[in-house]
């Protein structure tokens, strides 16, 4: 149990509120637990037609809580449990997913997005997947997904350069469907749920198998993500990165 998830359900819609606004809304095991619990339980709910994921305090999640991380690096580079949970349920949650984003969604904040249905964004809406700065590489299929969804040289830019896309190039590039003001982000999200919630649910959730494919594809990359992902956490590149961001200061990477 954690108090940084909170779980409300409204009109057809299961709310996943990420609350940790005092560390942009990182993700720890015990919220990557209360995710991947309420999808399963949101999918098992007669009175869920989808799940909607917002942030708070003006940021959507500033990603995997860095501290984990270099935990995990210290211990041996074995990726969290939890995390790995949550990110292989993603793809394979059988209820739409919507997405509220406001504000800062980095790393997973931002891959997670791929796996939603519809994205909507406030103009102050920031994406990024600072993977590869951090010593790390892609994850959660968007070494895939990034790539389908908006072409091999903009998802470069976003996975390797580490750029920053706004709410409006995030549009674009197809990750967000539209952007309205932070104030009607939530109400956008839901009603958007409760549009769902009156469509016939069988045929929605053909309709959306069909859309998906059979998934193989995205679970033999994400396969190749984890052993990637794994074997980097204990790299002496992410070490650095991870200890440089909490200590506040540049990382310097040795070469060769
Ligand atoms: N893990 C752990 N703590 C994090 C965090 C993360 N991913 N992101 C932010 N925090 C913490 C900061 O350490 C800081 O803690 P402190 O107040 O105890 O010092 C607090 O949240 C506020 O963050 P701060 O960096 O001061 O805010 P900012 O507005 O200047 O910058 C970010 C916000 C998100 C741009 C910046 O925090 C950041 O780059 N975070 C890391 C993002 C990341 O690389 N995530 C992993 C992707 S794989």
């Amino acid at each position: 149990m954690t108090s940084d998830i909170t779980i409300t359900t409204s009109g057809g819609a299961q709310v996943l509120r990420i609350d940790r606004a005092a560390k942009k809304n990182a993700l720890t095991g015990a919220m990557y637990t209360a995710l991947a619990d309420a999808l399963e339980a949101g999918d098992a709910a007669p009175d869920v037609a989808a799940h909607v994921i917002l942030g708070s305090g003006g940021v959507f999640s500033a990603g995997n809580d860095i501290v984990d991380f270099l935990a995990a690096a210290q211990t041996g580079g074995t990726v969290g449990l939890a995390a790995e949970r949550f990110v292989r349920l993603l793809p394979k949650v059988r209820k739409p997913l919507i997405a509220g984003v406001d504000g800062l969604a980095v790393g997973v904040g931002a891959t997670l997005l791929l796996h939603c249905d519809l994205v909507y964004a406030s103009p102050a809406a920031r994406l990024s997947m600072p993977f590869l700065d951090l010593g790390l590489v892609p994850e959660a299929g968007s070494s895939l997904l990034l790539v389908e969804r908006m072409g091999y040289a903009r998802a470069f830019e976003m996975l390797v350069l580490g750029e920053t896309f706004d709410a409006e190039r995030a549009r674009e590039a197809g990750l967000v469907n539209k952007v309205v003001a932070a104030e009607d982000l939530d109400r956008t999200a839901l009603a958007a749920a409760q549009r769902l919630a009156a469509k016939p649910p069988e045929a929605l959730a053909i309709a959306r198998r069909l859309m998906r494919g059979d998934g193989a594809a995205l679970e033999a990359r994400m396969n190749e993500e984890f052993l990637a992902f794994r074997k980097r956490l204990g790299s002496p590149e992410a070490k650095e990165a991870f200890q440089a961001f909490l200590e506040k200061r540049a990382p310097v990477f040795k070469r060769g």
